[in-house]
C-alpha cells in the first residue's frame, strides 16, 4: 500500500539522517531501501520512533510510495549513483522524481537528467551541505531540476533544512546539474576558507609562538565579529582538542598532510575552463597537493631560507592577520560567485546570487554572519558584477589592504608559505590596477605567434612585421 510521500536509498550515516530529518517533521513518513538489509535493519531497529517504512527490494519501496513518488539517493558519488538511477527508472514512472542528493559532478547531473527525462521522471541533482550532523538537525539544500519537481520536492525539502534569519536555508537553484554546480562552489570556497584559516593559525603560531589552545582563544574571539562562522567556531575546538594518547596538542600529531574528495578540484577545473580567476580555492587545492608530496618536501628540506620568524607586537601582528584573513575571505566568497555567474551564462542557468548566498547563511559548512552582507548586496543589486565592489565590500578590503600587506610582506620574508592570503592580495591589485603587463604579453604573443593585439588608442586587430621591416599592419591583412 503506498504510504509514504519520501523515501531514500542509501542508508549509511548520511542516508540516515537524512531519512530521521525527513521523519521527524509533521506529514512526512519516509520509506527507506539499502541494498545491504543489516543497514535498513538497524536504523528501523534505533529508531521506531520514526515510523519507517523498510523496504527490503526496489519494487516494495516503489509501492510504499504514494504519487508522484519521490526518492533520495544518498549514496557514494560515482557508479554507485548511476546504478540506483537505473534500479528506480525500472519502477518508477513518468511524472516521479528521482533526487540524487550526493556530491555528483554537475555535468553528471547534466547527463543523467536529460537521460532520464526521456522516460518521463524527474531527476534533481541537489547538493546537501551540513555534513552528518546537518543532514540530521537542518543542512543547507541546493537542489536542481525541474519546476515541476520543485512542486513536490519544495515543500518536503524546506520542511527539514536549516532556517537562518527565520528562512529555510533552501531554494530551488536552476535547471538540471545548477544545484550540484552550486554545491561544488560551495566545497571550493569552503577548501579557500579552511586554507586561509589554515594560514593564518600557522602565522601567529610560528611568528608569536602562541601555543594552539592559546590561538584557539584567539579565533574564539574573532568568531564574535565579522569573522563569525562554523568553520573560525570548529577551528578553535580543534586546536583546543588535546590528544589523549601523548597529551600534546591534538594538531601536533595530525600527520600535515591533506587529503581530498575532489570537489575543490572540480571547482578550479570548471573555473578555469570558465575563464573566471578561483586564484584563493586554486591555491588552497594546490596547497593540499603540495602538503601530499612527502618525498619532494623531503628533499626541499635542504633549500635556503630564513628560519627563526618573531614579531614585535604579537596583539599588533594578531590583528593583522584578522584583517588579512577577512580581506582574503572577500576574495574567495567574490570569486567564488564570478563562477556561479560564469556557470549560469555558460550552461543557460537562471541562477540569484542573492538566494544562493541567503541559503548558505545556515547549515552548510561554509555558514557565516558575513553572508547575511553578500545576501544584502546580491537583493540591492542583482546583477552586480563584482562581489568586492559592493559598498561593504569594497570598504572592508580596502580597510584592510595595509594590513594584509603587511601579513603577505612578514609571511615572505619569513619564508613561511600563505600562498591564498597572497594569490587573493594580487587578485585584488590585479582588478585595481590602471594598467596591467597583458600588454606585453599581447606582443610577445604576437611576436612569436603572430596572434595579434588590439591598440588602446584606436579600432581594429592589428600584427607588427616582427620579421620583417617592423611595420605594424591590420590584422586582416596578416595572411
Ligand atoms: C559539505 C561538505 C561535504 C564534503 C566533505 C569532504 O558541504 O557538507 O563540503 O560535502 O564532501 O567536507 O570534503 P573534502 O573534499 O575536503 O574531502
Amino acid at each position: 500500500m503506498s504510504q509514504a510521500n519520501i523515501g531514500v536509498v542509501g542508508l549509511a550515516v548520511m542516508g540516515s539522517n537524512l531519512a530521521r530529518n525527513l521523519a521527524s517533521r509533521d506529514g512526512n513518513r519516509v520509506a527507506v531501501y539499502n541494498r545491504s538489509w543489516d543497514k535498513t535493519e538497524t536504523l528501523t531497529a534505533d529508531h521506531p520512533e520514526a515510523n519507517f517504512i523498510a523496504a527490503t527490494t526496489v519494487q516494495e519501496f516503489a509501492a510504499a510510495l504514494s504519487k508522484p513518488r519521490t526518492a533520495i539517493i544518498m549514496v557514494k558519488a560515482g557508479a554507485g549513483t548511476d546504478a540506483v538511477i537505473d534500479q528506480l527508472c525500472e519502477v518508477f514512472e513518468p511524472g516521479d522524481i528521482i533526487v540524487d542528493g550526493g556530491n555528483a559532478l554537475f555535468t553528471d547531473t547534466i547527463r543523467r537528467e536529460k537521460a532520464v527525462r526521456e522516460t518521463g521522471i524527474n531527476f534533481v541533482g541537489a547538493g546537501i551541505s551540513g555534513g552528518e550532523e546537518g543532514a540530521l538537525t537542518g543542512p543547507s539544500i541546493m537542489p536542481g531540476g525541474s519546476a515541476e519537481a520543485w512542486e513536490t520536492l519544495g515543500p518536503i525539502l524546506t520542511g527539514i533544512a536549516a532556517i537562518a534569519e527565520g528562512e529555510a536555508c533552501v531554494t530551488h537553484i536552476g535547471t538540471d546539474g545548477a544545484g550540484h554546480f552550486v554545491k561544488m562552489i560551495h566545497n571550493g570556497i569552503e577548501y579557500a576558507d579552511m586554507q586561509l584559516i589554515a594560514e593564518a593559525y600557522d602565522l601567529i603560531r610560528r611568528g608569536t609562538g602562541l601555543s594552539p589552545a592559546e590561538i584557539a582563544d584567539v579565533f574564539t574571539e574573532w568568531n564574535k565579529g565579522e569573522l563569525e562562522s562554523y568553520l573560525i567556531e570548529i577551528t578553535a575546538e580543534v586546536l583546543r582538542q588535546t590528544d589523549a594518547a601523548t597529551g600534546k596538542p591534538l594538531v601536533d600529531v595530525i600527520v600535515d598532510q591533506a587529503g581530498s574528495k575532489g570537489t575543490g578540484v572540480w571547482t578550479v577545473q570548471t573555473a578555469l575552463s570558465l575563464g573566471t580567476p578561483v586564484s584563493g580555492i586554486a591555491e588552497a587545492v594546490f596547497a593540499r597537493g603540495l602538503s601530499s608530496h612527502p618525498e619532494q618536501r623531503a628533499l626541499a628540506g635542504g633549500l635556503a631560507g630564513p628560519s627563526a620568524f618573531a614579531v614585535a607586537d604579537k596583539d599588533a601582528f594578531i590583528e593583522d592577520v584578522r584583517q588579512a584573513l577577512y580581506a582574503s575571505k572577500i576574495v574567495a566568497y567574490s570569486q567564488g560567485f564570478d563562477a556561479i555567474r560564469a556557470g549560469a551564462a555558460e550552461y543557460n542557468w537562471h541562477i540569484n546570487l542573492g538566494e544562493v548566498a541567503r541559503i548558505w547563511r545556515g547549515g552548510c559548512i561554509i555558514r557565516a554572519q558575513f553572508l547575511n552582507r553578500i545576501t544584502e548586496a546580491y537583493r540591492a543589486d542583482e546583477t552586480l558584477a563584482l562581489l568586492m565592489a559592493a559598498p561593504y565590500f569594497a570598504k572592508a578590503v580596502s580597510g584592510a589592504q595595509e594590513a594584509w600587506r603587511r601579513v603577505v610582506i612578514a609571511a615572505a620574508q619569513a619564508g613561511i608559505p600563505a600562498p591564498a592570503f597572497g594569490s587573493s592580495l594580487s587578485y585584488y591589485d590585479g582588478l585595481r590596477a590602471e594598467r596591467l603587463p597583458a600588454a606585453l604579453v599581447q606582443g610577445q604573443r604576437d611576436f612569436f605567434g603572430a596572434h595579434t593585439y588590439k591598440r588602446i588608442d584606436k579600432a581594429g586587430t592589428f600584427h607588427t612585421l616582427w620579421s620583417g621591416n617592423r611595420t605594424e599592419i591590420a590584422a586582416e591583412d596578416t595572411h
